[in-house]
């Protein structure tokens, strides 16, 4: 029988996942379908109770439910508590596991697609909302040099390297929050813009100079150009785009729901294709 999963969003129509899934089913040899599930804004909780009397096995989760997704959870995995936030559920017998496979993607796409360590490395991370909050502890993981959190308003940045400091378990790292004008002057080896400001085209006020030679400036958004991509290239910087992430995330998923690890270089070409 095949085994079904879907990703649920709202809105969900323009999602690859489904593509992406059905990609990793065929090389993999899997026997899954992969849906798109619009659950309405205030039928979240009902769509997974519905999904979970209809045999689904699991499910992406994606805006604006990741937050609605980690309350629902009975079970969290580490780097979903770390995370705030849930894309990943899998469903048991005695419940619903929620997982965040989003840091992971993002650290495995720089680190192994892209062959940039983040050790050691000068880091800028731009935002401070749930898709910046989502990849903080994964990189931090990896111990670059330093971390500086930007974001247009500042508090929310503030108290991103308040919960760091006062876990405490990234003594090694400083980690600072800074407005970006104060950026004038300081050179990164990593850039990467976790707002949406791209979605509406809008141009973050980035001092120039921020890209140290060969930096690598990294927009989470994929299947656009964004402002930030535009002026990441007009400083040098080397460019890339979310779908590597989109694509890394996906395979952590699977891999949790099936046990077995797609190859994702085949994938990401053909997307970009
Ligand atoms: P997401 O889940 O995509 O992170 P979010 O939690 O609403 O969505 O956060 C959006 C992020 O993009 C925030 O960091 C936001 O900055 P503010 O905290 O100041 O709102 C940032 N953002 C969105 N539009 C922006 C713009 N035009 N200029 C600068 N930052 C922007």
């Amino acid at each position: 029988m095949t085994d079904r999963y879907a990703v649920i969003g709202h809105p969900v129509e323009h999602s690859k996942s489904p593509q992406i899934h059905a990609a990793f089913a065929r090389q993999t040899a899997q026997d899954i379908s992969y849906e798109k599930i619009l659950a309405p804004l205030d039928g979240f909780a009902q769509t997974v109770a519905a999904m979970r009397a209809d045999g689904f096995m699991g499910a992406n989760v994606t805006v604006p439910f990741k937050l609605e997704a980690f309350h629902l959870a009975y079970r969290l995995t580490e780097r979903a508590n770390d995370a705030g936030a849930v894309n990943t559920l899998l469903f048991t017998g005695e419940g619903v596991i929620g997982d965040n496979t989003d840091g992971v993607g993002l650290v495995r796409d720089i680190q192994h697609n892209l062959a940039v360590a983040i050790q050691g490395k000068r880091v800028l991370l731009i935002g401070a909302g749930g898709a910046a909050e989502g990849v903080l502890h994964p990189v931090l993981e990896q111990q670059p040099g330093l971390l500086v959190i930007s974001n247009r308003t500042l508090d929310k940045a503030l108290i991103m390297v308040k919960k760091i400091e006062e876990r405490g378990d990234f003594r090694f790292v400083s980690v600072q929050a800074q407005a970006f004008e104060d950026l004038q002057g300081q050179a990164f080896d990593i850039v990467i813009n976790a707002t949406s400001a791209g979605l509406s085209d809008s141009e973050l006020p980035l001092p120039p100079g921020i890209f140290a030679p060969g930096a690598l400036a990294y927009d989470m958004m994929y299947g656009r150009e964004t402002p930030f991509m535009k002026f990441a290239r007009l400083q040098q910087a080397r460019v890339a785009d979310g779908l590597g992430m989109l694509v890394e995330q996906a395979a952590e998923s699977f891999y949790l729901w099936r046990g077995v690890r797609p190859l994702t270089a085949p994938v990401i070409a053909a997307f970009r294709a």
